[in-house]
């Protein structure tokens, strides 16, 4: 397995070691829908799949087990390095690792069946580019398939102040970086707008009521404090706010709306 070196972009969630244990939370909470999506728009083995933004590599591993050729690409060396440790650790060979921005990764044009990216298009600055370069890696008749969260669908029941906050200010830093955190309800008119056919447009949603995974967002809202701290007249405004949605996440009372997460699967035509 290769680790190669490329240039990148922005990301305001931690892309070191920091990040690791939260996407593993990532990837216990959205495998199973991600395989499910990948089985039914046809991935088996022979097919090649590139994967982008692909962090530990999660989905990449799993898709070479099941027979196909991977390529994961992530801007993150950190993260890179660790796909490549895990995928050796599970003997999985069929899949190489390279650092890279999805900008500038190098994969070959019109060859892959399937490009696939979770979770990466609503960090860019520029998501329609991005959809551009995967669609130009795929051959004709080869599938993208995307998964995004809208963040603007967070939410607590009954309503907490703390989580009603956060996300206005994770929506304001979003427009403050020139990034869309709700490009997930894009997803399928982007796809058409770039010459694709829309074969499925659809979304699901998690709700927790206890457990690890009920905080994942006020985790994902804790790695972005420092850039948080832009849109708030005082650090502690941030920590109290987030101090309040790790007491809603303790509170079985409390039932706690995960992002909404959007699933593209588009063809390019033959
Ligand atoms: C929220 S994580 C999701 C990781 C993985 N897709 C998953 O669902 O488990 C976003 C990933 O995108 C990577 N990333 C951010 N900007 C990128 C870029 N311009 N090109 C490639 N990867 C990027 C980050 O390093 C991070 O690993």
């Amino acid at each position: 397995m290769a680790v190669t070196e490329r240039s990148g972009d922005n990301y305001i969630l931690s892309s070191g070691r920091d990040g690791h244990e939260r996407l593993r939370l990532l990837c216990a909470l959205h495998d199973p829908f991600s395989r499910r999506l990948l089985l039914d728009a046809g991935l088996c083995s022979g097919k090649t799949f590139a994967e982008f933004g692909c962090g530990l590599g999660c989905v990449s591993r799993w898709a070479a087990t099941r027979g196909a050729r991977t390529t994961g690409v992530d801007l993150s060396h950190d993260h890179v390095s660790e796909a490549s440790r895990l995928a050796s650790e599970e003997g999985i060979e069929q899949v190489e690792f390279r650092q890279g921005s999805i900008y500038d990764s190098d994969l070959p044009e019109g060859t892959f069946d399937f490009a696939y990216c979770r979770f990466l298009l609503s960090h860019l600055s520029r998501p329609v580019a991005a959809m551009h370069t995967m669609a130009a890696c795929l051959r004709p008749g080869g599938v993208l398939v995307c998964e995004e969260p809208d963040l603007k669908t967070i939410y607590a029941e009954p309503p907490s102040s703390a989580y009603d906050e956060a996300v206005k200010r994770i929506l304001q830093l979003a427009d403050s970086l020139a990034l869309d955190f709700r490009f997930a309800t894009k997803l399928a008119l982007n796809a058409l707008s770039i010459g694709l056919e829309v074969q499925r447009a659809d979304a699901y949603q998690r709700h927790f009521l206890g457990g690890k995974e009920k905080g994942y967002w006020t985790w994902s809202f804790a790695e972005a404090r420092p850039s948080l701290l832009s849109t708030c007249s005082s650090p502690a405004e941030v920590d109290k706010c987030l101090s309040d949605m790790r007491k809603v996440d303790r509170d079985p009372t409390v039932i706690v709306g995960h992002a909404r997460v959007h699933q593209l699967v588009a063809r390019k035509p033959a």
